[in-house]
């Protein structure tokens, strides 16, 4: 799918991952709209890059139809850039022994996997009443993590919301192939966004040793140069890219 004269949505694109990849798409051509939470920094984010920005939560049926409609209202909508997320640690049983929150569970499932659903449903309803361009009507990358594989010990809602995403990417693109949909994830290992910003230098530092291969944290822009591949490579379909340096996490 070429980018140019295309509009796209990037939800989470307030920051980040997110924020990188909007700034690509606008770079080549696509009117970007930027869904993020009304508490972001998803205005001053959007104007930076000629961007419109839509405050949403990805969760919320009307509010995502908003930005759809926005998105639409900017040109043919055929990119969909779903980074919206968020983590959140629990463990199985606290110190004393006790159940970990069903109810802190059930807010990260409900953000990062309801919420990777709810934009994908009502995004491929657009782009199906599109006309086809060069064979295909549109593209949908979501995003999940390494953790989707190897959640370390007290990540239980975070892993089991990123293996949910996976879960979804194959049968999504075979569910949207008629209607010529392509349906990607990207399942990225540490990047240098604002979701470590909080931790310590130090911690910051480790982390980017424990990568083999560039040894270091990964780059925002690294993360949406694959996307904007994905994007661009009509062959990729029904798959999940793991981008981490060769890294594997261990239990903790
Ligand atoms: N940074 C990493 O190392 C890393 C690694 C693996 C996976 N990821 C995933 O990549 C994605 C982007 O992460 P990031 O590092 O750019 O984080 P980030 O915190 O910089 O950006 C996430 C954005 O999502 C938005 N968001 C959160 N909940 C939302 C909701 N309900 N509705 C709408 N917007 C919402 C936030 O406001 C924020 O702007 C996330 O899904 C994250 O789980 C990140």
């Amino acid at each position: 799918m070429q980018i140019n004269n295309t509009s796209s949505i990037v939800t989470g694109g307030a920051s980040g991952l997110g924020f990188a990849t909007a700034t690509r798409l606008a770079r080549a051509g696509s009117k970007v709209v930027i869904l993020d939470l009304p508490t972001s920094d998803g205005r001053v984010a959007a104007e930076s890059i000629g961007a419109t920005f839509v405050a949403a939560d990805v969760t919320d049926e009307a509010q995502v139809n908003a930005a759809l409609d926005a998105a639409c209202g900017l040109g043919e909508m055929r990119i969909v850039m779903h980074c919206a997320g968020r983590g959140g640690a629990l463990r199985i049983l606290d110190k004393e022994g006790e159940p970990g929150s069903l109810e802190h569970y059930e807010n990260i499932v409900r953000i990062n996997l309801i919420g990777s659903f709810n934009v994908l449903r009502l995004a491929a309803a657009r782009m199906a009443r599109l006309e086809e361009r060069e064979g295909e009507r549109g593209v949908v990358v979501l995003t999940a993590s390494i953790a989707a594989f190897e959640g370390q010990i007290g990540q239980i809602p975070y892993a089991s919301s990123k293996a949910g995403i996976v879960g979804m990417t194959l049968v999504a693109a075979r569910d949207l192939a008629t209607r010529r949909i392509r349906v990607n994830t990207i399942a990225p290992g540490v990047f240098d966004t604002p979701i470590l910003a909080r931790l310590p230098e130090k911690v910051k530092a480790a982390l980017g040793e424990a990568v083999p291969n560039p040894s270091r944290l990964g780059q925002p822009d690294e993360f949406a140069q694959l996307a904007q591949h994905i994007i661009e490579n009509p062959m990729l379909n029904g798959e999940t890219i793991r981008l981490d340096g060769a890294l594997r996490m261990g239990p903790r």
